[in-house]
């Protein structure tokens, strides 16, 4: 559409594809709530992500506005703005990745829960578009309560019979920025942050952090509880004005880059997120685990407990049949 794309195709040698499709496959990322405290940064930073090629921005209102503004930064993706629910379609169809922030924020003294009355419903209405537009997308839920969310949308996407329980993560990349913060404060550590999203379902890892520290125990409760209130936090700072929405946005982006790397082949690309369990050990159905992410969406969940499952199971066996012998 712009006249340097035109000079750019005419200047193209015969026979050779275009730039962008030579070197990085072309994704559409969808971002639903783009107006949102939330969606505009993470708006912003899914135009400076150099995989996307085509970013949809969907709201029920405003986003003629952020699409106009985003739209103007002279990165890869071309950027299209979509309001009401007339418009849902166009901006779900041929998308690789969905990412879903739409719904009202908690305010001071409310839980995430206190939440579930409004968003269950929008979750369950853009569930269904996603289902009847873009059935094989990968979904990132971030809207909150994201451990009711993300069973919402399984359940949608069953009914719909179009549910892969490899493309649908709830975001819990917040918790693991978090934890990684409040363990070090710098870029290149790493904590494992399993469970859930809300309150003590979310269970940071800090014996498995690296680099790994001697933390003593009370070091690792305090940060423990830091992380899991991480989200209060933010809601009591902003005093009635919303929850986290700029760390969230990085977060966010963080997840739906991984998503994006695994779609396109890059190896060993592990992030935490709430999954479908695969673990016997845990009877949950859904479990924030570390992920591996390939061309599917989940490659692989790495949930550690399978993994000490057989030696475990063999040892109890051994001392029972000792005694009864
Ligand atoms: P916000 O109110 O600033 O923005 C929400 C946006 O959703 C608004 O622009 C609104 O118009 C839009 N919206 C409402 N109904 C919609 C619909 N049916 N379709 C499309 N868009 C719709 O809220 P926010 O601060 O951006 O937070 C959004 C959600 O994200 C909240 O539920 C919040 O709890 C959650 N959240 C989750 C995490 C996490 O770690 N997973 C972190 C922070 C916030
Ligand atoms: C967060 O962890 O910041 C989000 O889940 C928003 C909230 O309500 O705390």
């Amino acid at each position: 559409s712009s006249v340097l794309r035109s000079v750019k195709t005419l200047a193209k040698p015969a026979g050779a594809r275009g730039y962008s499709s030579e070197s990085v496959p072309d994704r559409k990322v969808a971002v639903l709530g783009a107006a949102g405290g939330i969606g505009q940064p993470l708006a912003l930073l899914m135009k400076l992500n150099p995989l996307v090629s085509r970013l949809a921005l969907y709201d029920i209102a405003n986003t003629p506005g952020v699409a106009a503004d985003v739209g103007h930064i002279n990165t890869r993706s071309e950027v299209a703005g979509y309001m009401g629910n007339d418009q849902l379609g166009q901006a779900l169809e041929d998308s690789d990745v969905v990412i879903i922030p739409a719904g009202v924020p908690r305010k001071p003294g409310m839980t995430r829960d206190d939440l579930f009355n409004i968003n269950a419903g929008i979750v369950k209405d853009l569930c269904s578009a996603i289902a009847k537009y873009c059935p094989n997308a990968i979904v990132n839920m971030i809207s909150n309560p994201v451990n009711s969310t993300v069973p919402i949308a399984a359940e949608v996407f069953k009914k719909a019979g179009t549910y892969n329980e490899k493309k649908l993560f709830g975001v819990t990349t917040l918790d693991v920025v978090r934890a990684k913060t409040f363990y070090a404060g710098k870029a290149n550590v790493n904590v494992p942050v399993v469970g859930g999203h809300a309150g003590i379902t979310i269970l940071p890892l800090f014996s498995q952090a690296t680099p790994k520290a001697n933390l003593a125990d009370e070091d690792i409760k305090a940060l423990t509880k830091r992380t899991q209130d991480g989200g209060t936090e933010v809601v009591e700072a902003k005093a009635g004005k919303g929850s986290a929405t700029l760390s969230m946005a990085y977060a966010g982006a963080i997840f739906a880059d991984a998503c994006l790397k695994g779609l396109n082949g890059v190896p060993d690309v592990v992030e935490c997120s709430f999954v479908q369990s695969t673990s016997t050990v845990t009877e949950l159905p859904f479990f924030a685990s570390k992920v591996r992410l390939g061309k599917n969406g989940v490659e692989e969940v790495l949930e550690g407990l399978e993994k000490l499952k057989p030696e475990l199971k063999a040892s109890i066996e051994k001392g029972v049949k000792f005694a009864n012998a």
